[in-house]
């Protein structure tokens, strides 16, 4: 069954945690992605833990292997569900965090979380994949970084839900896929490229979806955040 996960990016701690309220009931995951965790990183984790509630860290971690280690280790005491890194730092610094992620949740007697790979961003063309000298487009630069992820100890990959299905055949079910991009019929894209809306992104077998500005910035948040879930819930039916 898909879940639902909402971007908590709000620039004001008080917007972060009504939003929470607002949405509790739907027992959704919370994403804290640059502008929370930069911004007011402490005291939305303690809120989140007091409500306890899943969240998911977007720190994208991107550093040599010991740093990326050791700011898993720092995020992991959150008792996140997932958290993730750029899977172009290598294959040696997915290994570092997939393992710190492990060691440090046992020594702190938890659940250890998903550690998630990034792909190629969903707001990347292929003009921009080009610029930074990936060749091929985003599905084969996708698949390429996600046999790496898998190889390298992670439990599955941020992608674009248009990669999701072409990275479940090729790895297997097993191999989660966490989707931002994911935008209902009518709403604005912004600075995404490469989007879905729900039910597509369910069809083509993403286990998380991201969704940010189309609920955090709708009149009525958990109304557009119900309407979601009931068109994921419609594909499961
Ligand atoms: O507002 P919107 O639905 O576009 O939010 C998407 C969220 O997912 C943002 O927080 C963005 O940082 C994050 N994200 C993304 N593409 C990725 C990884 C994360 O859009 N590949």
């Amino acid at each position: 069954m898909a879940q639902l996960v909402v971007a908590l990016d709000v620039p004001n701690p008080d917007r972060a945690e009504q939003l929470v309220d607002a949405l509790y009931d739907l027992d959704l995951v919370y994403k804290v992605g640059m502008e929370p965790l930069y911004g007011y990183g402490e005291r939305i984790f303690s809120y989140l833990e007091a409500r306890d509630v899943r969240h998911f860290i977007d720190a994208k971690v991107h550093d040599i292997p010991r740093t990326a280690a050791a700011a898993i280790k720092q995020l992991v005491r959150h008792g996140t569900h997932i958290v993730n890194v750029h899977a172009l730092g290598g294959s040696a610094m997915m290994r570092a965090a997939a393992d710190a992620a492990r060691e440090r949740a046992q020594e702190l007697g938890m659940t250890p979380p998903h550690v998630f790979a990034v792909t190629v961003l969903t707001s990347m063309s292929a003009g921009d994949l080009s610029d930074v000298g990936l060749h091929g487009d985003a599905l084969e630069n996708a698949m390429r970084l996600a046999r790496l992820a898998r190889d390298s100890g992670c439990s599955g990959v941020v992608c674009s839900a248009h990669e999701a299905a072409g990275i479940k055949a090729a790895i297997g079910s097993d191999f989660l896929t966490l989707t931002p991009g994911i935008r209902p019929g009518g709403s604005a894209h912004g600075d995404q490229q490469r989007v879905m809306t729900p039910s597509q992104a369910v069809r083509a077998g993403s286990d998380y979806l991201v969704v940010g500005r189309p609920i955090t910035e709708a009149a009525d948040p958990v109304a557009a955040a119900r309407a979601i879930l009931d068109e994921m819930q419609k594909v499961t039916a």
